[in-house]
């Protein structure tokens, strides 16, 4: 008796320690127009919270990445259009109220393209940072850093280049990992079309590429993004475009990968480019 009294509270635990709450923010194959959210209490199987969730009157809404902030707002950056020099950030109280908060342009006006833009709250320096691709042409995207100057996610700086990483990259997505006192990006190689993983110290590089090619099996795939989970593990979504699949796979150190699987659920091949995150 007491040893499966045991065995339960072991169940328990480590159900518990799997156990959160993530929000996916994504836009799909049927619009490229309409932000839908959907949540998980494994960070696996996702439930909608609403779709479309939001529309912006400017049109375009590809790659929308999620926070929640320290005002407890929840944030999205998102690609305002296919050509042009901004990017938008749409602010929410509840996941399912949306309205535009602030439309970030880019300075640089050699760039002809902005995309992906990936927020990334710095646990090293409590900075939040957005990464964008910018790109004077489809064949010459690099990754620039933004970082907001004000608590609300207003005003921002940049583009700073991430030094190491192009040409001709996009998606480029950040994680900073304590164990190995490091930032780790994985970014698509425009040109092979896989993801691949650099390393740096500082966010701004240098960063040193350290596994290339189809390194992980993941085939050619886009828009990729890195959960933490709840028990320290990482998972990594990723729009797989040969197949048409939402993809995800597992791993303990960020450099070896369980084989990819679907997105469970039927929302593989409805769901593109977006971003898990692990809210606690
Ligand atoms: C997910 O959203 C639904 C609908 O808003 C809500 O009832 C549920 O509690 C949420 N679950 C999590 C894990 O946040
Ligand atoms: C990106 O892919 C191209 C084409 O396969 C390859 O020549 C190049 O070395 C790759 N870049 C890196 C850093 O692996």
């Amino acid at each position: 008796m007491r040893s499966i009294t045991s065995f339960a509270v072991l169940c328990a635990l480590f159900m518990q320690s799997a156990m959160g709450i993530y929000v996916f923010s994504v836009f799909t194959s049927t619009s490229e127009s309409n932000m839908y959210i959907y949540n998980s209490t494994d960070g696996l199987n996702f439930n909608l919270v609403k779709g479309p969730a939001y529309t912006p009157t400017t049109g375009l809404i590809r790659d929308p990445s999620i926070i929640r902030h320290t005002d407890g707002y929840y944030y999205v950056s998102y690609t305002t259009n296919w050509e042009g020099r901004d990017f938008a950030i749409a602010r929410s109280s509840n996941l399912l109220d949306w309205t535009l908060h602030t439309t970030v342009s880019i300075s640089d006006t050699a760039q002809a393209r902005t995309w992906a833009p990936e927020i990334f709250q710095d646990p090293r320096t409590g900075k939040t940072n957005i990464i964008v691709s910018l790109g004077e042409s489809l064949t010459t995207f690099n990754p620039y850093l933004y970082t907001a100057t004000d608590a609300t996610l207003t005003s921002w700086t940049g583009p700073v280049a991430m030094s190491g990483i192009g040409p001709n990259y996009i998606d480029t997505f950040v994680v900073w990992d304590e164990e190995s006192g490091m930032y780790h990006a994985y970014t698509k190689n425009e040109t092979s079309k896989y993801l691949e993983h650099a390393v740096a110290y500082n966010l701004a590089g240098p960063w040193t590429f350290v596994q290339t090619g189809n390194f992980a099996g993941f085939g050619r795939a886009e828009g990729p993004c890195i959960t933490t989970l709840a028990d320290g593990k990482y998972r990594l979504f990723a729009d797989g475009y040969d197949s048409g699949k939402y993809i995800y796979s597992d791993s303990a150190d960020l450099y070896t990968w369980s084989a990819y699987q679907e997105v469970p659920g039927g929302l593989s091949g409805f769901i593109r480019h977006g971003t898990v995150r692990n809210l606690g």
